[in-house]
């Protein structure tokens, strides 16, 4: 039997007795004024006037209760052949003293600091180091490239960047030390310091003056044995800024408060993932997406579990039995990751033969997040893992899931296609363009009635009127989603597609219009248009049209060359940005709008009406000649 009724009708009859209860969790230097004070902010604030630090919370407190010998955080690198294991005790060190490195670099309470690292263990000690000392940390993705980090070092002026002098890519070093300075060069804004982890893979020169080596600094400072103490914050003060595609090449810099952002993560891990502290669970993510924020880094840590830190692929590192590896090593008992990494284990063994050759009995079970789970996905891990598959729906805005089937308070019957239900704290109904809810089965905006849950954005960083345009307009009194979808009779909620144009590849959040404008600046392209196709591994992949100006006089095939290095080096590769088509026109409106969605249809093999308001039809032909020449039509 399900408990999940029972605890979402407590939270729907009162929301503020039901978070200031699972606030009891939590350790406070001074309690709320108010548990939600509606006057607060753009909607309003959670734990307002409370004084806390995440970091106490995540490390301290363990340490405290004389848990310090329990394992914090396992490191395991298959591309590098290494294996750790840091304590609460040991990480709990480790953080105070690189704090105090940050703070004898003047970094202090409300400082941006730029943390741009692959998946080793200084880049979690980095973050909660940040917490520690009440700066603001932005962590960047390490496989977006120089334009990305200086747009994001403009944004939020860091008075620091911790970055690593490289990433290890399967067969590839990734240098991250000349993307910095080069991101570093093409921002308007200066960072003071740069504190660089020299990993033997790559040692990255040094800036006389600015860059700092971590190793020389943490052994100077920990020879002195001075340690930075956990500095006292509001509630609502940032934690942390993480960028997120939006419509337009400006990222949006979704923020994070330290009060809200412990008491749902903490709430979480019990109730949604069925989690006790001292056990292992692994988010097989990246700490530069919000995934690893969350069940990499925070809840883990705040609910005493070990997680693991993975610098690996699911395939190819060395072969699609690297998550059972893990698993059996660590003795992990909950999985955490896209659908797209258990599409690339299924698609190099489909029999699930590398399953059987380790001991994977203490997982309990897998959740995957990201993007849509298909069910072909969902019931070949169901049958080769035999543990419950859990698909479970959520943003970088809100930080855990919106819907999802909590295991924790007892599993809900499986529908396939659906995340499950609204988790407490979401209100969540389906609109129409009116704001007015549809019935269930019909289709319309996927809407979070206000206010969010704690844990959820407050704002974008500096940029309030864009968080209110972006979100809370469109719907007056509704958070919306910008994913469409509808929930049926029983309260299941089914997430259809985004309604931007956002894509996910991979996993990762792209956007298309970001794409364009890149594409858009090439000097031979006088029009294009990027759309997110169907593709069996990654979920959907970018296809760029475009249109070359009148005159333009190239070999076959250079400018679309061009244009996927372009996009290459200004997003960089995680974009996955390798398929351009020049047509002679684009099909369009009478009103001048590219038909984008026919255009994906036509790529995805789907039926498709010919749009009323269509200038030329006859273009929609040549597209479809162009497409089915170069093998551009799925299944063709
Ligand atoms: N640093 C530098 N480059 C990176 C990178 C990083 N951290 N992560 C990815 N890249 C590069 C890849 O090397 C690849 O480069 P290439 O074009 O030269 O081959 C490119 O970015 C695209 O990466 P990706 O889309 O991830 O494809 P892939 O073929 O390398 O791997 C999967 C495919 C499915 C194995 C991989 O995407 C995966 O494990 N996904 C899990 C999803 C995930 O972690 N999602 C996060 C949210 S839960
Ligand atoms: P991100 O901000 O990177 O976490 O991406 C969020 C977007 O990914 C959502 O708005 C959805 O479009 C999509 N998404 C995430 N999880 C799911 C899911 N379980 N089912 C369908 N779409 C999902």
């Amino acid at each position: 039997m399900t408990r999940y009724h029972e605890v979402y009708a407590a939270w729907k009859s009162d929301p503020e007795e039901f978070w200031a209860k699972a606030a009891q969790d939590i350790t406070w230097y001074k309690l709320w004024d108010k548990v939600f004070d509606p006057y607060m902010g753009e909607y309003g604030r959670w734990f307002a006037g409370s004084e806390c630090n995440t970091a106490y919370n995540c490390l301290d407190r363990h340490v405290e209760a004389g848990n310090g010998d329990r394992a914090a955080i396992i490191y395991d690198s298959p591309v590098t052949d290494t294996k750790q294991t840091i304590t609460y005790d040991e990480m709990l060190h480790k953080v105070a003293t690189f704090a105090q490195v940050l703070a004898d670099r003047g970094i202090t309470k409300g400082d941006r600091v730029i943390v741009y690292m692959p998946m080793v263990p200084e880049a979690a000690i980095a973050m909660l180091a940040c917490a520690r000392i009440g700066a603001i940390h932005s962590v960047v993705f390490g496989g977006f490239a120089a334009a990305e980090l200086a747009t994001r070092i403009d944004d939020c002026s860091p008075k620091a960047i911790v970055a690593a002098s490289c990433g290890i890519e399967p067969g590839r070093i990734v240098e991250y030390k000349p993307l910095l300075d080069q991101a570093i060069e093409l921002a308007e804004h200066k960072p003071e310091t740069c504190v660089i982890l020299q990993r033997e893979q790559a040692i990255a020169s040094m800036i006389d003056g600015r860059d700092v080596d971590w190793a020389a600094a943490v052994a100077g400072t920990e020879a002195e044995g001075r340690k930075a103490p956990c500095v006292p914050v509001a509630g609502t003060d940032p934690l942390y800024i993480l960028y997120t595609s939006g419509t337009t090449g400006q990222p949006k810099g979704v923020v994070r408060d330290n009060a809200g952002h412990m008491v749902s993560l903490k709430w979480s891990m019990p109730n949604i993932y069925g989690i006790e502290p001292g056990e292992v669970f692994w988010a097989a993510s990246d700490v530069g997406w919000v995934v690893g924020h969350s069940y990499i880094v925070y809840a883990p840590l705040l609910h005493g579990a070990t997680s693991i830190l993975y610098e690996g692929k699911p395939v190819g590192t060395p072969d699609p039995g690297a998550f059972w590896r893990v698993i059996s090593e660590h003795k992990v008992v909950s999985l955490f990751t896209a659908p797209t990494a258990f599409r690339a284990i299924k698609k190099d063994d489909a029999e699930g033969a590398y399953i059987g050759k380790y001991d994977i009995s203490h997982l309990r079970s897998l959740f995957l997040a990201g993007e849509r789970a298909d069910t072909d996905t969902i019931q070949w891990a169901e049958q080769k893992l035999k543990v419950p598959v859990i698909d479970h729906w959520w943003q970088t805005e809100t930080g855990w899931p919106i819907a999802s089937n909590p295991l924790g308070l007892g599993r809900m019957p499986v529908k396939y296609g659906s995340p499950t239900v609204p988790m407490p704290g979401y209100d969540m109904q389906v609109l129409d363009e009116n704001a007015k809810p549809v019935a269930p089965g019909e289709t319309g905006t996927l809407a979070i009635k206000l206010p969010l849950p704690p844990a959820a954005l407050p704002t974008l960083w500096q940029a309030p009127e864009r968080f209110r345009s972006s979100y809370l307009t469109e719907l007056p009194g509704y958070y919306t989603t910008s994913d469409a979808g509808y929930m049926d009779e029983d309260g299941y909620v089914y997430v259809m597609q985004r309604t931007d144009d956002v894509i996910n590849v991979a996993g990762h959040r792209l956007s298309t219009g970001q794409m364009e404008e890149i594409v858009a600046g090439h000097r031979d392209v006088a029009e294009c248009a990027v759309i997110g196709v169907e593709d069996d591994l990654k979920g959907q992949l970018p296809v760029g049209y475009v249109v070359l100006n009148a005159g333009v006089n190239r070999e076959d095939g250079e400018v679309e060359k061009e244009l996927v290095q372009l996009v290459r080096t200004e997003i960089g590769p995680v974009a996955a940005f390798k398929n351009v088509l020049t047509v002679k026109r684009l099909p369009k409106t009478r009103s001048g709008k590219i038909l984008r969605g026919t255009m994906r249809a036509i790529a995805d093999a789907r039926d498709w009406k010919m749009p009323a308001t269509i200038d030329d039809p006859a273009i929609l032909d040549e597209i479809t000649d162009a497409m089915k020449a170069r093998d551009m039509i799925k299944g063709s």
